[in-house]
């Protein structure tokens, strides 16, 4: 039994977040989570809310909240969301924790022992009018390298390019939209990674083999820039303290670390959280010496990203000259766009997860975010292959396979699985089919290949409805009981063998299959077809499941366009 770590990256906590968010890191973490554990792995999947910086402060004041208690809600608010959707988290955590404060400051200590960390006399803006700098995205203005006018202070969100509050060409104030701006000294710690170069170079030689081309060909466009030392303090008042048990740093005091600094160790640190709620030993998942060395360590995240995890958060692991647990697999995603442009919330433009739930229910989310993962490149949501997604394999090749069957035992055979018969050369041609299939499939989740893995669990959707046409119950039935008892026990197999491999994709639909033809079994197949499609006894009752699946018809996807936008909504 192998032991591995999943973490997808922490959602900010400013607000539910959208379809692209849920495609491109807890979605597919959660199907590789629900597959290895399936698999009999001992699996730990840890999330949690990303709540410091300024996207916080910004948010609770624009909800005209506390910041405590901003954030206390809209943690419980995406927590209830993500287990909606059926997000199968060990623990959901939160950055704001005590136990992340006491880690983070727990680092930047031993950092600091280590000669790592380095005090400085900045520059940063500070407003008059606001009485306040202005870190981050405090301050937005027009990008330097683009020219967009609405560039934050941290990152313009056009070009994508990593910004400093200094660079913006005229910058204002993003709380009074003051510009009576001016460049004041204040003090802060920045973490030389100019020193550790050649540390992170051998770190990333040694675990890029298992990454993607994508994660890849990031790690090494920042090492080969070159890296730079970074600010890990700002003049905030909301986050954790630059302090270290309890004592603030002379010269630092009312400064907090900055939310990149302490994010990545609350992966840790919600372990620690989810250990102290459930008794674990969080340890011995995160300490080399303390039993972590066997542990399969992977992330899943957007490609903004990945910089942070291939580079800044290996320096705080690394610096620290502590034991601890390192990324194995980095899996990373391109955006799910919108029509071609970006999700927006003030544009009126995409799906946020609340209002998904609205309209339809979770699995059929999973499946088209799943199938169209923004693996390769990024991928665009459109209603119109939304709905044909959708319409064609879950309702059509998914749905109405079970259904057929089913109804078909329940008038022909009382709803009970008939005896009688044995396989024959049909039979034994399915076999060969679902062996060959379930290996892929087997082989594309080990892989995380997850648009590959869709197509494979539909492959044997589709291998099934050949099957039926070909078995034709409805017509051996007239000539030839054993015949068709083998052709309806052999479906009635395969529905409780697609309850099992759906599961990672589609839980609730997977469950109902299952209660469907009474199959309790959770664990992945590993047996040959032959053994797997002989589960479901003759005798047992069975019962049609209500409609699995509705299909989208022309009219929700007009009332949907309207509500959300569409291919005419304007791109920003
Ligand atoms: O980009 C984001 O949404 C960040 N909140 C991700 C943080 S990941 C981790 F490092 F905490
Ligand atoms: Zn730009």
């Amino acid at each position: 039994m192998a032991r591995i770590l999943i973490t997808s990256a922490l959602p900010y906590i400013n607000g539910v977040k959208h379809l692209g968010n849920l495609a491109g890191s807890m979605l597919p973490a959660d199907v590789y989570a629900r597959f290895q554990r399936s698999r009999g792995n001992s699996v730990l999947y840890i999330c949690a809310t990303d709540e410091h910086g300024t996207p916080a402060e910004l948010a609770a004041a624009q909800a005209g909240q506390e910041v405590s208690a901003y954030c206390a809600e809209q943690h419980q608010i995406q927590h209830d969301i993500g287990r909606a959707f059926g997000l199968s988290w060990d623990w959901f955590g939160r950055s704001s924790s005590p136990q992340n404060r006491d880690l983070t400051q727990h680092f930047a200590h031993v950092l600091e022992q280590n000669g790592l960390i380095e005090e400085r006399l900045d520059q940063m803006i500070y407003s008059r009018t606001d009485g306040r700098f202005l870190p981050d995205r405090y301050v937005e203005g027009t990008c330097p390298h683009c020219a967009y006018q609405k560039a934050r202070g941290d990152q313009c969100d056009n070009c994508g390019n990593l910004l400093d509050p200094l660079d913006l060409i005229n910058p204002y104030s993003a709380i009074s939209g003051s510009r009576e701006l001016e460049v004041r000294d204040t003090r802060h710690l920045y973490l030389l990674q100019s020193r550790m170069q050649d540390r992170i170079r051998a770190w990333v030689d040694a675990k890029a083999p298992a990454w993607g081309p994508l994660t890849r060909s990031i790690a090494y466009k920042h090492l080969d820039e070159g890296l730079i030392d970074r600010g890990i303090t700002r003049d905030l008042a909301w986050g954790v303290p630059v302090a270290y048990q309890g004592v603030a740093r002379p010269g630092l005091e009312g400064k907090v670390f900055y939310v990149w600094f302490d994010a990545p160790i609350e992966y840790i640190a919600a372990t620690a959280e989810w250990a102290d709620a459930t008794g674990g030993n969080w340890r011995s998942w995160w300490r080399e010496d303390e039993g972590a060395l066997d542990v399969r360590y992977i992330e899943f995240m957007g490609k903004d990203n990945v910089a942070f995890h291939t580079v800044s958060f290996p320096a705080t692991l690394l610096g620290s000259g502590e034991p601890w647990k390192s990324v194995d697999t980095l899996k990373a995603f391109n955006w799910l766009n919108w029509y071609g442009g970006k999700f927006s919330t003030s544009g009126k433009r995409g799906v946020f997860m609340d209002a998904a739930l609205e309209i339809l229910p979770p699995d059929y989310w999973r499946w088209y975010l799943t199938a169209n993962a923004p693996e390769g490149s990024d991928s665009a949501f459109t209603w119109e292959q939304f709905a044909a997604t959708i319409n064609s394999d879950l309702a059509n090749v998914l749905g109405n396979f079970v259904n057929r069957i089913l109804k078909f035992t329940e008038s022909k055979f009382e709803g009970v699985v008939p005896a009688g018969g044995e396989a024959g050369p049909v039979e034994q041609a399915l076999y060969a089919r679902v062996d060959e299939t379930l290996a892929a499939l087997t082989a594309s989740l080990e892989a995380m290949e997850f648009r590959k893995a869709a197509q494979d669990v539909r492959q044997l959707w589709v291998i099934g409805n050949e099957y039926l046409q070909e078995a034709a119950p409805w017509t051996a039935i007239k000539t030839d009981a054993d015949r068709a008892a083998v052709g309806v026990r052999t479906a009635l197999n395969l529905v409780a063998l697609y309850a099992r491999v759906s599961a990672p994709f589609i839980p609730f639909a997977a469950e109902t299959i299952a209660e469907a033809v009474g199959e309790t079994e959770t664990a992945w197949p590993s047996q040959p077809a032959a053994v797997e499609l002989a589960r479901v006894p003759a005798g047992l009752k069975v019962q049609a499941p209500e409609v699995l699946f509705r299909k989208i018809d022309d009219d929700q996807i007009s009332e949907w366009t309207a509500r959300f936008g569409g291919a005419e909504s304007e791109a920003v």
